[in-house]
């Protein structure tokens, strides 16, 4: 199993439990080995990987599918997702599934569970940044993502898209000035170490699919895939119980411990939300119709778009 993070984050414990459970599932016949810290490729590359038989699990985060399943998009869109409920109501429900079965059409991996992270905090080594004028003159690295580049566009910069892999080395080379993930993964991934500063924003929702490729699922007996199916829900189900647990006192320590700087977006998020909601319709193709976006937030008990 790949992971994107270094070990500590929910990846990492997602993988952990999942392969705890298949093992005692299986009765020790299956066992599950963990490279964490992108070891087997940068995420987007273990998407290839996975789908062409070479590796078969990979945990990675949900921006990372979305340029080989574009429906997936739906979820990343910039503030459609604002809590951990909300990442479960739409994961664990209708448009749940069928983003399992676009993403096995369309990338040829299957999305066993999910493991849930958090809102993606702006971090920067610059400066306090509370408004998108803020940003002005700095360099942040954003995934190889559509829907996050133009997110920033929105605010007014044009962000440097990196790959996972390569962002610690950019952030501490002074390449890029800044990036967002959320608190569990700038602590796992020890970024306070060339960070100080925090946004306190919410603009994406982090998720991280646990997939399969979908030949190796296929390939497995009927008995197999049950006990895949079952430990990837209940590792699903415990990383959400994880985050609820842990991101309080990780946003504490990233302060009292490591130094850093929390700033509070200005006017409740009202300028990085008017600007960042106003690039909804340019993927309205790509997610599968206007209809989609509503049919999300529906889901969420929100107007439609
Ligand atoms: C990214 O920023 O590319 C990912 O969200 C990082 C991750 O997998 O945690």
């Amino acid at each position: 199993m790949a992971l994107g993070d270094a070990a500590g984050g929910t990846q990492h414990e997602m993988g952990q439990t999942f392969a705890k459970l298949i093992e005692e599932k299986s009765g020790g016949d299956v066992s599950v080995d963990l490279f964490p810290n992108g070891q087997l490729g940068s995420e987007q590359d273990t998407v290839n990987n996975a789908s062409m038989g070479l590796l078969d699990l990979s945990v990675l985060a949900i921006n990372n599918i979305t340029p080989f399943s574009p429906t997936v998009g739906v979820m990343t869109l910039p503030y459609v997702i604002q809590s951990p409920e909300d990442a479960r109501t739409l994961t664990q429900g209708e448009i749940g599934q069928e983003m399992v079965d676009n993403t096995i059409r369309d990338a040829g991996v299957r999305i066993l569970g999910w493991a849930y992270s958090g809102c993606r905090r702006l971090t920067n080594s610059a400066r306090p940044v509370a408004s998108p004028e803020d940003l002005d003159g700095l360099v942040i690295r954003v995934p190889k993502n559509e829907i996050m580049i133009s997110a920033y566009q929105s605010w007014g910069v044009n962000p440097n898209p990196l790959a996972w892999s390569e962002t610690f080395t950019a952030l501490q080379q002074g390449v890029v000035d800044g990036q967002d993930n959320p608190y569990i993964t700038i602590d796992a991934m020890k970024f306070y170490e060339v960070q100080d500063h925090v946004t306190d924003s919410c603009y994406v929702f982090s998720m991280e699919p646990l997939i399969m490729g979908e030949g190796m699922f296929q390939s497995l007996s009927e008995e197999q895939q049950q006990w895949v199916l079952e430990a990837a829900q209940e590792a699903t189900d415990h990383s959400y119980e994880y985050l609820l647990a842990q991101e309080d006192a990780i946003k504490t320590r990233l302060v009292e411990e490591h130094g850093m700087e929390i700033t509070e977006p200005a006017d409740g998020e009202q300028a990085w939300i008017e600007q960042a909601t106003s690039i909804w319709p340019d993927f309205y193709d790509s997610i599968g119709g206007k209809a989609k976006l509503d049919e999300a937030l529906a889901a969420l008990g929100r107007e439609p778009a």
